[in-house]
């Protein structure tokens, strides 16, 4: 029996389309959906993190680019029952270099919604590249929508395999009838699938293992708390929620075997960034003798930063930390340094799990392997 995940992004109708997303900010209290039309509504959406984790914002942000193209090339401005009036007039727009502008134009705006994910500039890349490939065989506007609309689909339908497959190469390291603990949210909200860091878990499930989950606050955004509890309820996994600073203890007393995290960037050198807190937990677990999983997709390798202290790290307004959730904890005028990523070195990391396969012991070489069987694309959006 599969297990029921819940479904993060989705594009509606077309052209003109939108792009369906489960606001993550609502969760869990409201199971509430928000449609968004423009690329200005999709950056917000991104930012605000109403789609966050990694390979979800890049399945959100390549069908954000058919957002910037309708608008562009006057789909949907027309009013209901007119609209095949604005789909011939986009049919007629032939001039190549306007509408690379448009496609160029339309990923660099969305590439300006957050810095540390490299799924969005590996998605944004791949849906320009892509456009401008079949603009340069001389497609007009309607056939280069028509062409990135499919690669916008694919995108998002190698994202449910991958995950699945994920989950699949990670199922033997699930311990049964033992817990594992994870931080922050890599589980079906996180994705266009089953999760990265949760996918092995559910098919732990899937296959009668006896699982059962840790989760990690993870403050101060608290997608623990919010997201892994809620998502794991919801699929019928055991979840107990902690605080981030009872980790050790837990660790301590021997009640979780191993830890799955998932990530945002993988550098060349196997450096993993995740989460904020990320780091602590793999010292604990090196200190208490347990294994550090990552499970992330090749998309969230960027084999351009050679290690992780190139990666840049997003840093996110001092209220987040002061005044979380609308409740002011610490006193007015204090400082507060709110970094959203930390970067756990390759050595801490006992296996990188990818759709391709499980890289032991991350390191250069085994992480130019894999990527070259993979046949990688990770360049920045131009
Ligand atoms: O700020 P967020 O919520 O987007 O951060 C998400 C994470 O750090 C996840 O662990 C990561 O993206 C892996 S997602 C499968």
């Amino acid at each position: 029996m599969n297990i029921a995940t819940p479904t993060t992004v989705a594009w509606v109708g077309g052209p003109p389309g939108r792009v369906r997303l489960l606001d993550q900010t609502r969760l869990p209290l409201e199971t509430h959906h928000i449609e968004v039309d423009t690329v200005q509504g999709m950056v917000d959406a991104i930012r605000r993190l109403a789609v966050r984790g990694a390979p979800a914002i890049g399945v959100a942000a390549a069908w954000g680019v058919l957002l910037g193209l309708q608008h562009g090339l006057q789909y949907g401005v027309e009013r209901a029952g007119v609209e095949r009036d604005g789909v011939e007039r986009a049919g007629v727009e032939r001039d190549g270099a306007r509408l690379a502008e448009l496609l160029r134009t339309t990923c660099a705006d969305l590439a300006a919604a957050r810095p540390t994910a490299i799924n969005l500039f590996w998605a944004l890349e791949r849906m320009q590249n892509h456009g401008l490939a079949r603009l340069a065989a001389g497609a007009d506007g309607r056939q280069l929508f028509d062409a990135l609309l499919q690669e916008a689909q694919t995108i998002h339908d190698e994202d449910v395999r991958q995950c699945r497959r994920m989950g699949e190469l990670g199922e033997p390291f699930v311990p049964d009838g033992a817990a594992i603990l994870t931080h922050c949210n890599a589980g079906a909200l996180a994705t266009g699938g089953m999760g990265t860091a949760l996918a092995p878990i559910y098919v732990a499930k899937e296959r009668g293992k006896n699982v059962a989950v840790y989760a990690d606050e993870t403050r101060p955004l608290l997608q623990g708390a919010r997201l892994t509890a809620w998502e794991l309820q919801q699929a019928g996994v055991a979840v107990t929620l902690i605080t981030d600073g009872m980790a050790a203890r837990v660790m301590s007393e021997g009640l979780v075997r191993a830890v799955f995290v998932g990530s945002d960037r993988v550098a060349a050198n196997g450096d993993v960034c995740n989460k904020i807190g990320t780091l602590g937990v793999a010292v604990l677990a090196r200190h208490f003798g347990l294994p550090f999983y990552v499970v992330a997709p090749t998309s969230t390798f960027d084999p351009r930063v050679p290690n992780g202290a190139r990666i840049p790290i997003e840093e996110r307004p001092a209220e987040e930390v002061s005044e979380g959730f609308g409740r002011r904890t610490a006193p007015r005028g204090v400082a507060v340094y709110n970094p959203a990523f930390d970067v756990t070195p390759a050595e801490l990391v006992t296996a990188i799990i990818t759709e391709v396969g499980v890289l032991e012991r991350p390191d250069r070489v085994g992480v130019d392997r894999l990527l070259r069987e993979r046949g990688h694309l990770a360049l920045p959006v131009a």
